[in-house]
């Protein structure tokens, strides 16, 4: 038998500690450290049987028949796109995102769609209770479907009822914070219950071939709360994503054994639900400001899938002495990269003005081909010279000013083609590989060629291109 041994453990990131301690020095929280019975949690972590002399098994060579995962389809495309085409038999999936972005929505919208297809969809609600739940399914127009409902947080009653008859093809577990189990003493909710609960289900998942959904809540920085064991521990996690006044919710891939983890599914929240969203360009254009300076169209790729989305740019005047650099929906540091290549290397000072940054309807970039976009946006709002409206970018900057080209030329002027846009401002060395496509092609070979071509639209008399013209000559 075990010692009893007490531990302490953060309830934010799961650091271990050998005593009680203020902060968290592994991810900086304060008063998140708890009691915890280490002894408990041993035993929850294995089978629950004594210690016994190993049993010697068959080692597999690697060349051999393998098996494409079995793989059971939503019904819901932009689901499915994300997973890698449906939720593997026996596996763990845990969705991730902001209370109220409509994990619940999606969730119970997946176990109607499968139980719509004849497939048994166990829905166990921790935080509603079954009539709630209904509820929402009667405003989704699901009410006919034959999803099981229970609102239930113990986890061996679960599985037990799980077990019991023909096993579900599909059990969503909303959430896992509010499950507990038996085989573990701390108190509901910790990081050891989370744990635990959360392994007992893999143990199930894997056992009985059912896919499970474990919902997670977010922190405020972003991470699923308490245990990122859980993580690890999971087959799969999807976050889901939106910006609080924008309806578009994206469903991405953080991690993915089974399949590919740079798609995204696109949503839109309406009244009666999630509705998918099958050409998000469409959607990221609709609201366009055109002809307004400061705004380029991005075209770029998520996953398998163009998409075009609208770059906003403000570059305004400071009165702080370290102006602000403000970024949403891309990389902080590749915008300090774009405006130090706009200062080294074209001349353009941007030390006394303040630089916001905005990708358009709440879409998180991560692409380095958004570069040239991104400086295209800037320059343009500084000469206050408006972009064509009938043009798309992209390209790297490289810290030489050079512009390189980026895979999938000709999937992005594609998808530009069929959005109706006539011309492209691409790296020089894509013009020729993209050149079939019917779009009028600006190779853009460094930087500076690119603010030269915008300095000089700028030159309506409403802007003020003296100032950019100034800057050009590094006088201010
Ligand atoms: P919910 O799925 O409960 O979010 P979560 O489980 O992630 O906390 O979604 C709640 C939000 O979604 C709520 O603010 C209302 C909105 N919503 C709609 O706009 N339309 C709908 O049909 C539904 C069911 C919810
Ligand atoms: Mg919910």
């Amino acid at each position: 038998m075990a010692r009893r041994a007490l531990t302490f453990v953060c309830q934010n990131c799961g650091a271990v500690y050998g005593r009680w301690q203020g902060k968290c020095e592994a991810c900086g929280e304060w008063n998140t450290i708890a009691e915890e019975n280490a002894a408990a949690e041993a035993r929850a972590a294995g089978p629950g049987r004594p210690a016994r002399k190993g049993r010697p098994f068959a080692l597999e060579p690697l060349a051999g028949e393998a098996h494409e995962a079995p793989r059971l389809p939503s019904g819901i495309a932009e689901l499915d796109r994300v997973t890698g085409g449906g939720f593997v038999r026996g596996s763990v999936l845990l969705v991730g995102g902001d209370p109220g972005i409509g994990k619940s929505t999606l969730l119970i919208q997946t176990a109607a769609a499968l139980a719509r297809a004849g497939e048994r969809a166990v829905y166990i609600s921790g935080e509603e209770a079954v009539a709630q739940v209904r509820l929402r399914a009667e405003r989704l127009g699901l009410g006919a479907a034959a999803v099981e409902l229970a609102a239930e947080t113990s986890v061996e009653d679960i599985i037990a009822t799980l077990a019991q008859g023909k096993i579900p093809r599909l059990v969503v577990i909303d959430s896992i914070q509010t499950m507990w189990t038996d085989a573990v003493e701390s108190a509901p909710g910790t990081v050891t219950q989370v744990r635990g609960s959360a392994q007992a289900l893999i143990r199930f998942a894997k056992r009985s071939g059912a896919a499970v959904i474990l919902v997670g809540h977010v922190t405020k920085d972003g991470q699923i709360a308490g245990p990122r064991v859980v993580e690890h521990m999971v087959d799969a996690v999807l976050s889901f994503e939106g910006e609080g006044a924008h309806q578009f919710r994206i469903l991405r891939a953080v991690k993915n054994r089974f399949g590919p983890t740079d798609e995204i599914g696109v949503f839109e929240m309406t009244g009666g639900g999630l509705r998918e969203v099958a050409n998000p360009s469409e959607l990221f254009l609709s609201e366009r400001d055109l002809g307004s300076p400061g705004t380029a169209v991005f075209a770029g790729i998520e996953g398998s899938r163009p998409l075009l989305v609208e770059m906003q740019a403000l570059v305004a005047p400071t009165t702080l002495g370290t102006p602000r650099r403000a970024v949403v929906g891309w990389d902080q540091n590749r915008l300090s990269m774009v405006l130090a290549v706009l200062e080294a290397h074209c001349g353009v000072k941007l030390s006394g003005y303040d630089v916001y940054l905005n990708v358009a309807g709440g879409l998180r970039i991560q692409e380095p081909a958004a570069d040239l976009a991104a400086a295209a946006a800037l320059v343009s709002s500084l000469s206050n010279a408006p972009l064509p409206p009938d043009a798309v970018f992209f390209g790297e900057v490289s810290l030489s000013g050079a512009i390189r080209p980026v895979a999938q030329s000709a999937a992005r002027l594609k998808e530009a083609q069929k959005l109706g846009f006539g011309r492209a401002y691409v790296p020089e060395p894509a013009r020729g590989e993209a050149a079939e496509t019917g779009l009028a092609l600006a190779g853009i070979g460094g930087l500076a060629d690119l603010v030269a071509d915008i300095a000089q639209r700028g030159s309506r008399p409403a802007g003020r291109p003296a100032e950019l013209r100034a800057a050009a000559r590094g006088e201010r």
